[in-house]
């Protein structure tokens, strides 16, 4: 609905309300917003909620409720391994879209909108790419024909299914890495050099011209220093600045949103004034893989509450962060998390020294907590004139 429209529909229900001292539109119907989903309540600010799906345990006829709740919580999905270069293409020349052409109909039969999770990264790649190039069996050349073959060949597969690709992902250093000042790493700019990030969108507009083309990564929340040496932020701001500049068609920048309670917290302005620089170059955002892992420690692992409790406002109140500057700002088109139970998290996996877990908003047993209730309240107790409907993106040319 248009903005003015928008707002003279509310104000005439309110002058309507008075004039008629009634109890307005829901009187004598039960209405209780925190009874709606998150997809429910998100609809009124034009924004996708969404979350990460494993094929796995969509799947699992033992697991009923994760299938439920990806299809009533959230109107937007994303592959969380389905539709990396090895899933689709696990022997060269034979691609296996089975599971990922699942998730597709799995959004189309429940009204959701798919994120393509990723053309190009330096991870999850076959084994076949990354040991011909290894052992000189692939070269060069022959590694850039590659891959526009496969961008070409997985988004025209799934054309006009996609909404918004992550047709680049991760491709900046860390402050950590050596060198350490910030600069493109991975298999990708080590054998092809940055210039493939241009290839990448241009060949992914190509076989897709309705798809939004999104840059994704981590540590981009929020700005630091200025300084793009050190700080990843202004590193992509100034990447995406320059795409723009050289007409390059990318539509939007995904912040992932990995966050730990250990790292203390964001201010939610702080997020919103990143979200609203990156717009100022003409592009959307998004929240893409948000997730709030903690420590676990032995009191955690025992059940100590003292220890349980922080953690969990701890991670909810970031959750709450990253929400409530999405919704500040209208060019943030969706909010998605990476999982939605502790029982199906990538963290247990990939953090064991020391061990961090807790790091999504309903627990192992599918009980929603406190994270979950707080996403629900940033969604019902903003509006107007702060938080406005989304402006929606169109694919450059
Ligand atoms: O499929 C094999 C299975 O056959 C085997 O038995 C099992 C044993 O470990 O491993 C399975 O593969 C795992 C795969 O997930 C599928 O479950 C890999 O070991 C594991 O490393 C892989 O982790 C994924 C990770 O990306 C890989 O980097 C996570 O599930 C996935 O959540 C994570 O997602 C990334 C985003 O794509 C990009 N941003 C960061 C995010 C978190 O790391």
């Amino acid at each position: 609905m248009k903005l003015r429209r928008w707002l003279a529909a509310g104000a005439v229900a309110v002058v309507t309300a008075t004039a008629l001292n009634v109890v307005p539109a829901t009187a004598g119907r039960p209405y209780d917003p925190a009874a709606q989903s998150l997809r429910e309540l998100a609809k009124r600010h034009g924004l996708y909620v969404g979350t990460a799906v494993d094929m796995a345990a969509l799947n699992d006829a033992a697991e009923p409720r994760y299938r439920e709740l990806a299809a009533s919580e959230f109107s937007t999905v994303t592959a969380e391994n389905v539709m990396k270069w090895e899933s689709l293409e696990p022997t060269r020349g034979t691609y296996n879209w089975g599971p990922a052409d699942e998730l597709i109909d799995f959004a189309r039969k429940n009204n959701q909108r798919v994120r393509g999770h990723v053309l190009v990264w330096h991870n999850q790649l076959p084994a076949w790419l990354t040991s011909g190039v290894a052992d000189g069996s692939i070269s060069k050349a022959e590694l850039r024909q590659i891959l526009r073959n496969h961008i070409t060949a997985v988004v025209t597969h799934f054309k006009g299914k996609i909404w918004q690709w992550d047709v680049v992902n991760e491709a900046v250093s860390d402050p950590w890495d050596t060198p350490s000042t910030l600069h493109y790493k991975g298999f990708w700019a080590q054998n092809l050099g940055p210039g493939y990030i241009a290839d990448a969108f241009r060949w992914a507009r190509a076989a897709d011209p309705k798809a939004l083309l999104f840059y994704n990564d981590y540590n981009i929340e929020a700005f630091g220093s200025g300084n793009p040496a050190d700080d990843k932020t202004q590193f992509v701001y100034n990447m995406a600045r320059d795409l723009r500049a050289k007409g390059v068609p990318i539509d939007g920048v995904g912040a992932q949103g990995h966050l730990g309670t250990q790292y203390g917290n964001f201010s939610t302005l702080q997020v919103a004034a990143a979200l609203r620089k990156f717009a100022g170059l003409g592009l959307a955002t998004a929240l893409t893989e948000v997730d709030v892992r903690s420590q676990i420690t032995e009191g955690v692992e025992a059940g100590d509450s003292a220890e349980i409790n922080p953690r969990l406002q701890a991670s909810a109140a970031n959750f709450s962060v990253l929400m409530q500057a999405c919704l500040a700002e209208r060019h943030c088109l969706s909010f998605t998390l990476w999982g939605f139970t502790d029982k199906h998290s990538w963290v247990p996996g990939a953090f064991s020294d020391p061990p961090e877990g807790l790091a999504t908003v309903y627990d192992e047993n599918y009980q929603p907590k406190l994270a979950y209730h707080e996403l629900k309240s940033d969604l019902i107790f903003s509006g107007p004139p702060y938080v406005l409907p989304r402006i929606p993106q169109h694919p450059r040319r």
